[in-house]
């Protein structure tokens, strides 16, 4: 046994689906999966079909989680045209504002103008997360620039987006930049094998692509490592027409970076950088005091469907070996996680950012 301590990983990009998809996943076993893999705090995004762009719909989040999940779990807000009367008004209780300035699940498109019209109010201080992929993701720079925005690239995924987001770094924007697992440990080649299994926006990209992923995250271009955990349903994959975009990763994200550090892909430093530290600092997430992870380094197993905690039941990364395995989860003191057992009585609160 060799154990490693790290803090409570922090997952800043969950579809938990609730309301209005639960049969994808809902709160509780959303925040479960999340736990069992070292994940204690999760922030949800609003393209439910039902999207959060009102503060009842938002209200209604927090009173669906009460006494329900396992993780402590945050809320953005939706920033489409019908939600901008509201984004002071809901500006304490959510942690950012999701543009989509791409076609993805949810229909939350935005046009140009619109995308104007919502980068010109958002709040002073609060961060405007985009889903803006390639030129699209020029576009949203030269707004934040226009505005004064503080953006933040979702699931970055291409090597050109890295370095024009280390240009705008070095002229001194308010930038960050996250990228998910799947573009990290997957590429466009893995498609041929994991059919729909392996659609998703932005899809997966090339092996040079994955590289200058890798680089960046080790040279602190990309912030932070979030899922983008996008649970669908077997059925709703395996729809030949139109299988829905997106693939599950809360529960996989630690054992797959911890795998990285085992391998000197990147250090145990910048997995806690890019897993907590930044994390906290982008979105002003209050830090979870005594929540730690302890992993066994000495360990090794192979990830299956048949251990998937989500409500969809399977994994992109069904087959990969991982090396260290956790061992035990602790949230605000309390053990939650004993060697793959979960606690029975979910313990995980609301949070807020700190102002
Ligand atoms: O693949 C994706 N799935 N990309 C997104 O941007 C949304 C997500 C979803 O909600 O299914
Ligand atoms: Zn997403």
């Amino acid at each position: 046994m060799k154990l490693i301590t790290i803090p409570g990983v922090i997952d800043a990009h969950v579809h938990l689906r609730e309301p209005g998809a639960t049969q994808k996943e809902d709160m509780t076993s959303g925040t479960k999966a999340a736990v069992s893999g070292g994940v204690t705090l999760v922030v949800d995004m609003p393209n439910n079909p039902q999207p959060t762009n009102s503060p009842q719909a938002l209200e209604n989040k927090v009173v669906l989680a009460a006494n329900r999940i396992y993780s402590d779990l945050g809320f953005y807000f939706a920033a489409t045209p019908e939600a901008i009367p509201y984004f002071t008004t809901v500006k304490d209780r959510v942690f950012g504002y999701k543009l989509y300035m791409n076609h993805t699940t949810g229909n939350l498109i935005v046009t140009d103008e619109q995308a104007q019209a919502i980068f010109a109010k958002i709040p002073e201080g609060k961060t405007l997360i985009v889903h803006a992929e390639g030129e699209t993701m020029s576009k949203a720079i030269a707004l934040a620039k226009k505005f004064n925005t503080k953006l933040h690239i979702a699931h970055v995924s291409l090597a050109s987006e890295v370095h024009e987001i280390k240009k705008a770094k070095e002229q001194g924007m308010n930038i960050t930049a996250e990228v998910t697992p799947h573009h990290l440990f997957l590429k466009s080649d893995d498609v041929k094998r994991l059919g729909s299994y392996g659609i998703m926006k932005p899809p997966l990209q090339t092996v040079n692509d994955q590289e200058v992923l890798w680089e960046g995250l080790r040279r602190g271009i990309i912030d932070i490592v979030a899922t983008d955990h996008a649970p669908h349903t077997i059925d709703e994959k395996d729809n030949g027409e139109k299988p829905s975009f997106g693939v599950p990763g809360v529960e996989t994200m630690l054992p797959l970076l911890f795998t990285a550090v085992a391998e000197k892909r990147i250090s145990l430093e910048t997995l806690v950088t890019v897993t907590n530290t930044n994390p906290r600092k982008i979105f002003s997430i209050p830090e979870q005091l005594d929540t730690y992870v302890e992993i066994d380094a000495s360990e090794s197993y192979v990830l299956t469907n048949q251990k998937v905690v989500s409500k969809c039941g399977w994994t992109p990364f069904a087959g990969m070996r991982i090396k260290g395995k956790i061992v035990s989860i602790y949230l605000r003191g309390h053990k939650i996680v004993d060697n793959e057992k979960i606690m029975i009585e979910p313990t995980g609160k609301l949070v807020t950012p700190m102002i």
